[in-house]
């Protein structure tokens, strides 16, 4: 371990440059334009495995983007790790905002900025290189399979299908994926759970053409305003949403779990101040750990309509939209939330306008165990190298996959993430700081050895 360790600490500069060459690479999973990026980028993480040791590295097509295995099977008797993790990136929209351009990453403060830089670029970028770390110090002690994909960001919607019909090369005994974030650089933690998805489009359409809104204004339903009135009607006067049977199978944590969840360091006053807001809003009678780790939520992505150009436009418009993302806990379902939000969505719609609903990409919930031998494991290795336990908290984001991988490899994850929530994922200035790559790298061939070690015995 020491060799593997010494090997890191001296290779620190190089991996760095490598992982600044796969960040100019724009894999923009979302936006077709950049399609023959995301493929480069496939190739850049073909080309990494193989270089650091891995075999039958392949890179393999969907009908989508596509996916990157490689293994190194030492001896099919040991355990077998399978990495997880996505070279995709969000779009880097709006790009003014970022300071230095989104691709052309830059270290300021020790930390690297470029879009994908945490979110999962860079704690990919990790596995690889303690993967590298491991096979040049002859210390690899169990075996791995490497799946990168290429769609997380988009809903990993060919990833299912490809995971069924691979399953005799996705042997393996537990998932190990870095892409959610730890309490604090001094505070580890590993979440145990991440909350599902349902993602929908909503259309309301009123007159059959745009009308002038004095002519017209006044008389006819204006889809808009009946957009913004069914949405306002979506949550009660306490925050709760009104959409019947929402909550129905909601598991409810018991009062000891809660005081345990409510563990976890958290500064609501250094949260506002981050934010620029003055106060907090959510559910009435949860904290903000609470709203954001174990309830449900019904959130607005985007709404637009009529004119939206520079100046004036007397309109009244045909239709109007609306993105909403709802976050799913144990034991709700993509499928029923999106069915009841449907149901209800259609039937509080008013005379005068007609509406429409498309379901996007969802994903179920996920609560993974704390008792496992992989758990312990990862609990050991984050101990070993940030000299503290980490605690388990639960997440509010989704990776919607591993609740799939559950069902259909009957794997349970380990969510051994080291990105921090200030790194602005998802948004302009996106970072991730060398210390966490670092200290990702140094704990990753820690948890491989832990792994193999706990195994054997039990
Ligand atoms: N890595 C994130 C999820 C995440 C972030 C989990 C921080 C925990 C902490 C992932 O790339 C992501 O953004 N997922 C999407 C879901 C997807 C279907 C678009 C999300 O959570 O919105
Ligand atoms: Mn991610
Ligand atoms: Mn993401």
């Amino acid at each position: 371990m020491e060799q593997t360790l010494a090997f890191v600490k001296s290779n620190e500069n190089r991996f760095l440059e490598e992982l600044f060459e796969l960040l100019r690479i724009p894999s923009v999973s979302a936006d077709t334009k950049y399609k023959p990026e995301v493929a480069r980028a496939a190739e850049f993480i073909r080309t990494s495995l193989e270089k650091a040791g891995a075999e039958k590295v392949e890179i393999c097509p969907t009908s989508g983007h596509p996916i990157v295995y490689g293994e190194k099977i030492i001896d099919p008797k040991l355990p077998t790790v399978i990495v997880y993790g996505h070279y995709d990136v969000q779009p880097a929209d709006p790009v003014n905002l970022w300071t230095t351009p989104p691709f052309e990453p830059q270290v300021r403060d020790g930390k690297i900025y470029a879009r994908g830089s945490c979110d999962d670029k860079g704690q990919v970028f990790m596995h690889i290189k303690a993967f590298e770390s491991m096979m040049k110090t002859n210390s690899l002690p169990c075996n791995v399979r490497f799946m990168i994909e290429g769609e997380e960001e988009v809903g990993s919607s060919n990833l299912g299908a490809w995971v069924r019909e691979n399953k005799n090369r996705l042997k393996g005994d537990v998932i190990l994926i870095s892409d959610t974030s730890i309490v604090a650089n001094d505070t580890p933690s590993i979440e145990v759970g991440l909350r599902g998805l349902s993602y929908v489009q909503v259309e309301v359409t009123g007159p059959n053409r745009d009308l002038h809104s004095g002519v017209y204004g006044g008389a006819v339903s204006n889809p808009i305003q009946v957009l913004c009135d069914m949405i306002a009607s979506m949550k009660d006067k306490e925050n709760r949403i009104t959409i019947p049977g929402f909550y129905d199978d909601v598991l409810e944590l018991t009062s000891d779990e809660r005081i345990e969840l409510n563990k976890t360091p958290f500064n609501l006053n250094e949260y506002k101040k981050d934010l620029g807001i003055d106060e907090v809003r959510g559910e009435t009678g949860y904290t903000t750990l609470e709203r954001t780790g174990i309830r449900p939520t019904f959130e607005l992505n985007g709404i637009w309509g009529g004119y939206t150009g520079e100046g004036s436009k007397t309109v009244l418009p045909s239709q109007a939209f609306a993105k909403i993302s709802m976050r799913l806990v144990p034991h709700q379902t993509t499928d029923k939330i999106t069915e009841i939000f449907t149901k209800h969505f259609t039937s509080i719609a008013p005379k005068g306008v007609k509406v429409k609903v498309t379901p996007h990409h969802g994903g179920e919930p996920v609560v993974t165990p704390t008792d496992s031998v992989a758990f312990k494991a990862a609990s050991k290795a984050m101990e070993t190298t940030f000299g503290k336990k980490p605690i388990p908290t639960r997440g509010g984001g989704s990776i919607p996959i591993v609740a799939l991988f559950e069902k259909e490899l009957g794997l349970k994850s380990v969510l051994m993430g080291f990105g921090l929530d200030s790194d602005l994922i998802h948004s302009p200035n996106e970072h991730y700081g060398i210390f966490n790559f670092m200290k990702g790298i140094e704990t990753i061939p820690l948890f491989f050895k832990n792994f193999a070690d706990m195994s054997a015995k039990g």
